[in-house]
């Protein structure tokens, strides 16, 4: 979708559909009041019928409005005005761009931009309308014979902004969101792909592929060899089972003027994870494709900062393999060597993500980053605690904490920060090794955390769990993209700080 940034008034606009928005109970915006009064009072007419109350994501199409130019008015309820935020505003472009989406139009004139967003400026609005609008129209249709094919598509929307003085920076704004959507939607396809065509071997193309389209990405791709004499003891001990070769993948991107150390993202990237000889339970269990969740978020995240030409220095690193049972399989009690020279009881081999990361976490070491977030599926006890909603944060820093949260607030991709207090750490004791690698079940996420902290001692660190933010379920199951907009504007806000 093409998106373009105007001001002038809804009346004038010559398009297939100007979009404007109406407040619970029956009050007009100042751009559906402009279109009231060039059509004689039509607008406040049918809102006196009672066909638009202004509920949050009511929608009434009306066409051939007199006093208009357009060939479409669409009326979008925004609720009660004092409560119009961000979970709103965003909730209110998504319907309408659904159903622009769905219907004859096939570009707009968006005025919902123009209303005041609490704490938010007119930058913010136009980067999540176009972040929200293309998460509404994305499709994973790929593996379809036949995809369902959409009549008349959205092609081209154009959002308005308050004032001529507005538009440059809108179109800045337009271009970051646009960049973050192109990201997700990366993030999104690679999530959605099934675990027998999106293998580590597969990773470690695509990755290759987005260093090819944007040469400011550098990649490498590290095969078994190269990992065994690396010492990745760790990472390669949930490999044995399965018959698809792992990947290391090592993307940079260092663009930065102030010639810093780069920030480090490591993704989580097992592109099934069935359990191993500690084998999963059936149900659901073909969820575990979205295992490697995390690594797509790191390449989604490069995607959307290369794009925007980002003046960033970022590494990128995704351990990527399989969790299989098989003969050669690892066995509870075994115990492996990781690159840190620590040693790992592994008493269950479903608690898998954490070996990766591991190791992954010492290579890190190498650059001397000024920080390094790891993003993993790791803990179904993330889900029961924060549900669906916000992603799990630890850290070792409280600065680098919360510059995260507030990226997240800024990017409506929320993060809540649990505790990591040593007293977590007692569980993973072990009579046999340095440590196990699992504790008891109470507080599952936070002795996982507690367990990747000791490969993180010598930089600042932080960790997401986003086992229940990374993908839906049910009638909408799909990955979301989460976190790219986190880390995106994490990344940016470090350099440029508000
Ligand atoms: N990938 C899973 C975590 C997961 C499970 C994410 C369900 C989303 C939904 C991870 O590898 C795992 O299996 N974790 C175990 C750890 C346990 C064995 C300590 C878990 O959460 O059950
Ligand atoms: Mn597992
Ligand atoms: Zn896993």
């Amino acid at each position: 979708m093409e998106f373009t940034i105007k001001s002038g008034s809804p009346e004038k606009q010559r398009s297939a559909c100007v979009v404007a928005g109406v407040f619970d109970n029956r009050k007009l915006s100042l751009s559906a009041e402009l279109i009231d009064r060039a059509s004689n009072g039509y607008i406040s007419e049918i809102i006196r019928r009672g066909d638009m109350e202004g509920k949050l994501g009511a929608t009434l199409l009306l066409h051939n409005v007199r006093g208009t130019l357009a060939d479409r008015v669409l009326l979008v309820g925004l609720g009660k005005e004092r409560d119009f935020r961000d979970r709103e505003f965003r909730s209110a472009i998504r319907s309408a761009v659904k159903l622009l989406n769905e219907t004859g139009s096939y570009e707009a004139v968006l005025y919902l931009t123009e209303e005041k967003v609490k704490r938010r400026e007119v930058v913010w609005r136009v980067e999540h309308a176009v972040v929200v609008a293309m998460e509404a129209v994305y499709r994973f249709e790929q593996m379809k014979s036949q995809p369902t094919e959409v009549r008349r598509p959205l092609r081209k929307l154009t959002l308005s902004v308050p004032q001529r003085s507005d538009l440059t920076a809108g179109e800045a704004a337009a271009a970051r969101g646009l960049a973050i959507a192109h990201g997700m939607d990366l993030a999104r396809d690679l999530g959605n792909l099934p675990g027998n065509v999106c293998t580590p071997a597969y990773l470690g193309e695509r990755a290759t592929q987005l260093g090819a389209e944007f040469p400011d990405i550098g990649v490498k791709v590290l095969e078994r060899k190269e990992c065994e004499e690396l010492g990745m003891g760790s990472f390669l001990s949930v490999t044995n089972g399965s018959e698809q070769p792992p990947r290391f993948i090592v993307l940079e991107y260092m663009k930065s003027v102030r010639k810093a150390k780069p920030c480090v993202l490591v993704g989580k990237g097992i592109t099934f994870d069935t359990g191993g000889i500690s084998l999963k339970p059936g149900l659901d269990m073909d969820q575990m494709k979205f295992d490697m969740c995390g690594a797509a978020s790191v390449l989604g995240t490069f995607r959307a900062i290369a794009e925007m030409k980002a003046q960033v220095n970022v590494v990128g690193l995704i351990p990527a393999c399989e969790n299989m049972p098989s003969g050669r399989a690892t066995k509870p009690g075994d115990i492996v060597t990781s690159m840190s020279g620590q040693t790992i009881e592994i008493l269950n081999t479903d608690a898998e993500g954490r070996l990766i990361l591991a190791d992954a976490l010492t290579y890190a070491e190498r650059y001397e980053p000024e920080a390094v977030v790891d993003i993993a599926t790791l803990t179904g006890a993330m889900v029961i605690s924060l549900g669906h909603v916000a992603s799990g944060l630890f850290s070792n820093n409280e600065t680098l904490a919360r510059a995260l949260l507030t990226a997240g607030d800024d990017a409506y991709d929320r993060a809540w920060q649990l505790p990591m207090w040593d007293d977590y750490q007692e569980g993973l004791a072990s009579n046999f090794a340095d440590f196990a690698n699992i504790s008891g079940r109470a507080g599952g996420s936070i002795t996982a955390a507690c367990f990747l902290s000791r490969f993180a001692k010598k930089y600042e660190w932080a960790h997401l769990d986003i086992a229940g933010t990374a993908w839906k379920e049910g009638k909408e199951k799909g990955a979301t993209g989460r976190p790219v907009p986190l880390l995106t504007t994490w990344l940016l806000a470090r350099e440029a700080p508000a």
